[in-house]
């Protein structure tokens, strides 16, 4: 068996990602704020809820395509944009801008990416997130840089005005 075939659920990599990583690293990826209140919050959120089972209905014809901002994707889901990534795996934006991009779902290249953002453009991301810089002439250039590598979608992350007090990382 392919060692990808063995992972059926994310759960799955959750579990090999621990036995992989270096302690600090899996406590950045896995780790939320403080007491990790609010992701446990979060998961329980969405865990209430559930589908309407159709019975007897034609699925002759099943597709989960959705339409976001005037594009078609093969999902109604993507990669959200997840910084420094490539201090977890080699190249780690690269290989998910591809993987997207062959799956036909979004990616959102990160602010954070310790890969140059032209790069990851070309690797087949075509969504850009940042985080707004406090003065006009820096967000002017980044804004021109983001258009000049030929990204499409520019996603602004609002949630950040200050750093969150992420006590597992100094822990680890
Ligand atoms: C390791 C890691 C790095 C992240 N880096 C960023 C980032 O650079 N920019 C950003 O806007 N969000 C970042 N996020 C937040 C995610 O994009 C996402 O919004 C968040 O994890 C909630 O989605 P989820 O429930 O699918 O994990 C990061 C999340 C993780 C776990």
């Amino acid at each position: 068996m392919r060692r990808a075939e063995r992972f059926l659920a994310l759960s799955d990599f959750e579990a090999a990602g621990r036995r992989h990583l270096p302690r600090m690293l899996h406590g950045f990826v896995a780790g939320a704020a403080e007491t990790d209140q609010s992701l446990r919050d979060n998961r329980a959120a969405f865990a209430e809820w559930g589908f309407v089972p159709r019975a007897l209905a034609d699925t002759s014809g099943r597709s989960q395509e959705a339409t976001l901002l005037d594009a078609t994707h093969a999902a109604p889901f993507g990669i959200a944009p997840m910084g420094a990534g490539a201090i977890c795996a080699y190249r780690s934006d690269i290989v998910l801008a591809r993987a997207a991009a062959s799956a036909g779902i979004p990616m959102v290249t990160s602010a954070s990416s310790l890969i140059p953002l032209e790069e990851i453009r070309a690797a087949g991301s075509d969504w850009y997130q940042a985080y707004l810089p406090g003065e006009e002439g820096r967000i002017e250039a980044l804004v021109e840089r983001v258009a000049r590598a030929g990204y499409g979608t520019f996603v602004l992350t609002a949630d950040v005005p200050v750093p969150a007090n992420r006590e597992n990382n100094l822990r680890n």
